[in-house]
């Protein structure tokens, strides 16, 4: 975990607070790292040898009998409210000073921030508390103007243990880079991050294209106005909207590259086609659509599906396995995309290794292990999408 966020809407945590969220960050990684590599050692040993399985869901129903799958499941549970258990009163306690910075940084702004206060939110967001997170992104529970962004921040870092690189930028980083790669004769102008949350990877678009606009669009204000204060604090240029992914504020063929991270998985089949047909309609002939998540099913072991479809039925993601069960090129296809421009990749972290390491994994074909997609030292990530002809 990095002990600091490193920009201007950073609190300034005693040493109780840091040991406090470095304690829950450090059981994060023991349960996704140890206990995840004991839980498939056990599978192999007592489990495999004697039987065939053909998804992960068979997978699943072997593993509910088996004690170290109990062992896991409790403790990622447990640790998973503890996130965000150990920064909200941090958060709280903090909140007039948190409302100053935001107030000052949003005043020396560059970028943009357009929030709609008649925006209607659709009934399956607010009908949860997504991955356990309480009060989901808008901080519900915790009063109408309470930063909620700033939850969000604090809490991915205890979450992300480190392995998603400084302010967590590293899939935008990765996606943004792999496009460059991909794509080298794209000139974008204008680069949407949908569903950005807090801004973590719609930044690194700006740093991989200057010339470009970048904006964030997502449901939650609250976190849209942390995005915006936070992108100022960092000296990036970004545009934060309040917008729905299934109605993007664009006109037709006006956008270069539509981009998702972490968030396709977290809305029903009939909202992801929804989205897809917009990012369809508003890319311009030649523009490119990219989509980080964790890779399909169809793709994987029948064990490595079980395990990544685990936020599905424990960590109330009750979308994910759905998400994850579709053809990712029928998806795209369905939307308008031709059949032969989808792409995907298998890519390691673009900050951790050089441009030739990353650049030889984006001109491969896409080839999948244990690491593609899991949070956990040497995460490989996975990206698909498609051109608009
Ligand atoms: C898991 S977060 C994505 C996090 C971020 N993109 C990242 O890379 O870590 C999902 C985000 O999507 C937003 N969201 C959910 N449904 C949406 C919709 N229909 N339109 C726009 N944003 C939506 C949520 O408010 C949340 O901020």
């Amino acid at each position: 975990m990095n002990s600091k966020l490193g920009h201007g809407l950073d609190l300034n945590k005693t040493q109780d607070q840091i040991y406090k969220e470095k304690f829950v960050s450090s059981l994060r990684a023991y349960v996704l790292n140890d206990l995840a590599n004991d839980m498939r050692q056990d599978f192999e040993k007592n489990i495999a040898s004697d039987n065939d399985f053909s998804n992960g869901f068979e997978v699943h129903k072997a593993m509910q009998g088996r004690e170290i799958f109990s062992r896991y499941s409790s403790i990622r549970c447990a640790a998973q409210e503890m996130v965000w258990g150990s920064v909200i009163d941090e958060v709280n306690n903090n909140i007039e000073y948190l409302r100053e910075q935001v107030e000052t940084y949003s005043k020396q702004a560059e970028g943009s921030l357009k929030l709609d206060p008649d925006f209607e939110i659709p009934k399956y967001y607010t009908s949860l508390d997504i991955h356990l997170m309480p009060g989901n992104y808008e901080g519900r529970v915790q009063g109408a103007n309470s930063l909620a962004g700033s939850v969000y921040d604090n809490g991915f870092n205890v979450f992300a243990f480190g392995a998603m690189g400084e302010q967590f930028n590293d899939i935008g980083m990765s996606m943004a880079n792999c496009v460059r790669l991909k794509f080298p004769d794209l000139k974008p102008e204008t680069i949407v991050d949908v569903g950005c949350t807090i801004g973590h990877n719609t930044l690194p678009w700006k740093q991989t294209f200057p010339s470009a606009e970048i904006y964030g669009l997502d449901l939650a204000a609250s976190c849209l106005q942390y995005a915006h204060a936070r992108a100022e604090a960092m000296n990036i240029k970004a545009h934060f909207r309040q917008a729905s992914a299934q109605a993007l504020p664009f006109d037709d063929e006006s956008v270069d590259v539509v981009f998702s991270s972490m968030f396709l998985h977290e809305m029903p089949v009939k909202e992801i086609r929804k989205f897809m047909n917009e990012a369809h309609r508003v890319l311009k002939k030649g523009g490119v659509m990219i989509h980080m998540e964790l890779p399909p099913n169809d793709s994987l072991t029948p064990y490595d599906a079980f395990y990544l479809d685990w936020d599905s039925y424990y960590n109330n993601e009750p979308f994910y396995k759905t998400f994850r069960d579709l053809g990712y090129r029928d998806l795209c296809s369905k939307a308008g995309f031709p059949e032969d421009a989808f792409f995907e990749s298998v890519m390691p972290r673009y900050t951790y290794v050089s441009n030739d390491i990353f650049a030889s994994a984006i001109s491969a074909d896409a080839s999948f292990d244990e690491n593609t997609g899991r949070l956990s030292d040497g995460i490989q990530w996975y990206g698909f999408g498609s051109q608009k002809k």
